[in-house]
């Protein structure tokens, strides 16, 4: 266990003893810590024995989740965290499925590549196993899966049969390389080979948003409580409506209530065309209904539905393809991977890397946890920076990186092939909303708490 852990996990307990509204001193007495002793456990000065016992001790006596107490030791080297192709290898699982005649037989062939306890994705290599010879969603060789929590970013190697099913019809299409698909969670879906000649594989990134992070009180809530907080985001004007409905029990308000508040405040607003299921709501309109609950709009604004995003299918379009940073210093050309308007932070590339050098100062940074895969037949320098220092590794054909937001990184070229990398981008817990809460303290240096909150 590291120094730097120890110190965290103290300034957290400060943190945790502050919102309690405990000093150091107080919280010593109540949980039977000699205080020298607790300030040096803060200060991380102890064993790690001491920190975890003081959390222990804090669990039982306040009525607070210790499992938030608990943080882990960085698993990256440097901001990042490479997996050699060979590891990816070691950690093959072979799963069967049913076929046409209901025997269970190799399906797919299921690879660990780079993931890191700091990121919010579980990225693997999935070579189907399954070979068919047509483009029928209905083909009884297909297993479908039951859909999962987690959101799917896939990129296509090879020739590979994607399926899904939305609401209870099935589809299909043939992808190939630099394809790629978004899938909405829980909707059930497949991969199967048209070539069993030819590589043919997916890079399957599944990861958590918001939900996976708010999991433990979903779990609590029960599913009662996840339906109440369920819009029915797939009719817009009924789920704005919801959300204005929200806001007023949240105010207490009843409709009357908001008529003689939008009459107080001599807002011109027509309170029952808000309040109406079917009606559209211009920005105008929920400007004023803003005002009249003391909210911002953008806490009403919903992204409209698109019924495409159920599930996204993108096919590599060379045209398409984009000179980084610009045409007259191309270092490399980017093909945008599957996008979907209501993700508006899962960012995939394709990227071509056309020169030798890994050029930093026209690199890559970004507020995203990232995910790097060289799918080329080529190595790759890999460069980055970790506050003042840069550092370089040399990435080979199947290994993979994960990249800590804000680590800026660039690639370059080593044989005379271009290295070809499958990237994709999400955010982690600090996604749009902690930013734009983060942004308005008046001290952010005091999140990773240094003192009392009185001296
Ligand atoms: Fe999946």
């Amino acid at each position: 266990m590291s120094q730097q852990l120890k110190q965290l996990l103290g300034t957290r307990i400060l943190s945790e003893a502050n919102d309690l509204k405990r000093t150091i001193s107080a919280l010593a007495v109540e949980i039977g810590v000699e205080e020298d002793r607790l300030n040096s456990i803060v200060r991380g000065n102890c064993d790690i024995v001491e920190t975890f016992d003081v959390i222990n001790r804090m669990g039982k006596k306040y009525p607070i989740d210790v499992s938030d107490l608990y943080l882990d030791e960085d698993d990256c080297s440097n901001g990042v965290r490479v997996m050699r192709a060979a590891e990816s290898a070691a950690s093959s699982r072979i799963f069967n499925r049913k076929d046409r005649q209901g025997a269970r037989t190799p399906y797919y062939d299921y690879r660990d590549t780079a993931m890191s306890r700091m990121g919010p994705f579980k990225p693997e290599w999935i070579k189907e196993l399954r070979v068919v010879n047509d483009a029928d969603p209905e083909n009884p060789d297909v297993a479908y899966n039951n859909g999962h929590f987690l959101h799917q970013i896939t990129f296509f190697i090879g020739p590979v049969n994607f399926y899904w099913e939305v609401n209870g019809k099935k589809y299909c299409k043939e992808m190939n390389t630099g394809d790629s698909n978004y899938i909405t969670p829980f909707w059930p879906h497949s991969f199967t080979s048209r070539d069993p000649n030819q590589t043919a594989l997916i890079l399957a990134v599944t990861y958590g948003g918001d939900v996976r992070r708010s999991q433990k009180e979903l779990y609590q809530l029960g599913r009662k409580g996840i339906h109440n907080y369920k819009l029915d985001i797939r009719d817009l004007n009924r789920a704005t409506t919801q959300l204005i409905q929200q806001h007023m029990a949240n105010e207490n308000y009843s409709a009357a209530n908001l008529v003689e508040v939008a009459r107080q405040k001599g807002a011109d607003v027509d309170i029952a065309k808000l309040l109406d299921e079917s009606s559209e709501k211009t920005i105008a309109e929920l400007q004023e209904a803003a005002a009249l609950l003391n909210v911002d709009v953008s806490d009403l604004l919903l992204p409209g539905y698109n019924p495409q995003e159920e599930v996204v299918v993108r096919f590599k379009k060379k045209e398409e393809g984009y000179a980084f940073p610009d045409a007259a210093n191309a270092r490399y050309t980017l093909w945008p991977l599957a996008r979907a308007v209501k993700m508006p932070l899962m960012k995939g590339s394709d990227i071509e890397v056309l020169t030798d050098e890994a050029d930093l100062t026209n690199g890559f940074v970004s507020s995203l946890h990232s995910y790097v895969y060289n799918y080329g037949d080529t190595a790759v320098t890999f460069r980055w920076q970790d506050g003042d220092n840069s550092f370089e590794d040399v990435v080979q054909p199947g290994d993979s990186i994960y990249i800590q937001p804000f680590v800026r990184h660039a690639f370059g070229n080593r044989g005379r092939a271009n290295g070809q990398l499958f990237t994709i981008r999400v955010s982690g817990s600090v996604n749009l909303a902690t930013q734009r809460e983060l942004s308005f303290f008046a001290d952010v240096d005091r999140i990773i708490e240094s003192k009392c909150w009185f001296d």
